[in-house]
């Protein structure tokens, strides 16, 4: 065994080592301590073959060498960033939850803009953003809304994820004609231009309303205030145990401005209370949580 050479490919034919249930439970205890996410045993599968592969491509065979190396020192540090990066789900797409976006520019973002003492400025959230879509997405919608409303409205959009690999390609904003085809004609041809074969990219000028940074979700109730207007938080909740999912959601609203709004995916957050927020009554079946004021 090594640890020090990067090889960058697994040998084909050589079988993957099997994983203990000691060493199945020391992964899983490990995933859900340092990114929340829980790992059934319907996943198992899934996590040996990810953790396996990476691990023969970093040089080693066996599954506690590697917990160790991951665990400790610089170098596990940097090497978490990769196996993150395998072991998270990064399914997304643009415009994927119609309901939710009609339910903004018809309700929330109208709302929003006719609040007493509004500075002008919509901040908006896209938390576990993935490889950007979501982010776009957004941005499209408020921009749009701008337009249409003729106000002088100024907006920036905050995607945020644990994994870089999918902050990147987020940052480069070039996605397939095939991925873009998913956003509505008009949007499509205001704000994507051709990238090279069937390859298309998100304008500059939208990209410029957009930043990413690297969050940790479970740092949401240590991180400082963000004052958003919105915060999107979908298909991320789904991998937390519900006593998780309670905190988190707790902390995403302590970051909302006083009339902010926080839309959680479909079913993804049942039986939460809090004295701070409102459930947004509308028609889509969006939840949908409004801050009260201070
Ligand atoms: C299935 S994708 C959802 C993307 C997008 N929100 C959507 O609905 O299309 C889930 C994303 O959450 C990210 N994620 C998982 N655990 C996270 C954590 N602890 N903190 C921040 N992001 C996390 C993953 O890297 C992944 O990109």
């Amino acid at each position: 065994m090594t640890n020090s050479v990067v090889t960058g490919g697994e040998l084909p034919g050589r079988a993957l080592p099997d994983m203990s249930d000691r060493q199945f439970q020391r992964w899983v205890s490990l995933l859900e301590a340092r990114t929340g996410m829980n790992m059934p045993r319907a996943r198992r599968s899934f996590l040996v073959t990810n953790v396996a592969l990476r691990m023969r491509e970093v040089g080693f065979d066996d599954y506690d060498a590697y917990y160790e190396y991951l665990t400790s020192g610089l170098n596990g540090r940097l090497e978490w960033t990769h196996l993150v990066d395998r072991l998270t789900v990064h399914e997304t797409r643009f415009f994927r939850d119609e309901r939710a976006l009609r339910l903004l520019t018809s309700g929330i973002l109208p709302e929003l803009v006719r609040r007493p003492g509004w500075d002008g400025d919509i901040n908006v959230w896209s938390v576990g953003c993935s490889s950007g879509e979501e982010a776009y997405t957004l941005a499209m919608v408020v921009d749009a809304f701008a337009r249409s409303t003729d106000s002088s409205l100024r907006f920036g959009i905050t995607g945020t994820d644990i994994s870089l690999r999918a902050l990147a390609t987020a940052r480069a904003a070039v996605y397939s004609a095939r991925a873009i085809q998913r956003i509505p004609d008009d949007m499509r041809v205001e704000y994507c231009e051709p990238a090279g074969p069937g390859r298309a990219r998100i304008k500059r000028a939208l990209r410029r309303r957009v930043a990413f940074a690297l969050m940790n979700i479970l740092d949401v109730n240590t991180a400082a205030p963000r004052r958003m207007d919105v915060i999107y938080c979908q298909n991320l909740l789904i991998y937390f145990a519900q006593a998780r999912r309670l905190k988190i959601v707790d902390g995403l609203a302590r970051h909302l401005r006083p009339g902010g709004v926080l839309i959680l995916g479909a079913g993804e957050m049942l039986h939460w209370r809090s004295p701070d927020v409102v459930r947004v009554a509308n028609d889509h079946d969006v939840l949908a949580y409004r801050r009260l004021a201070e």
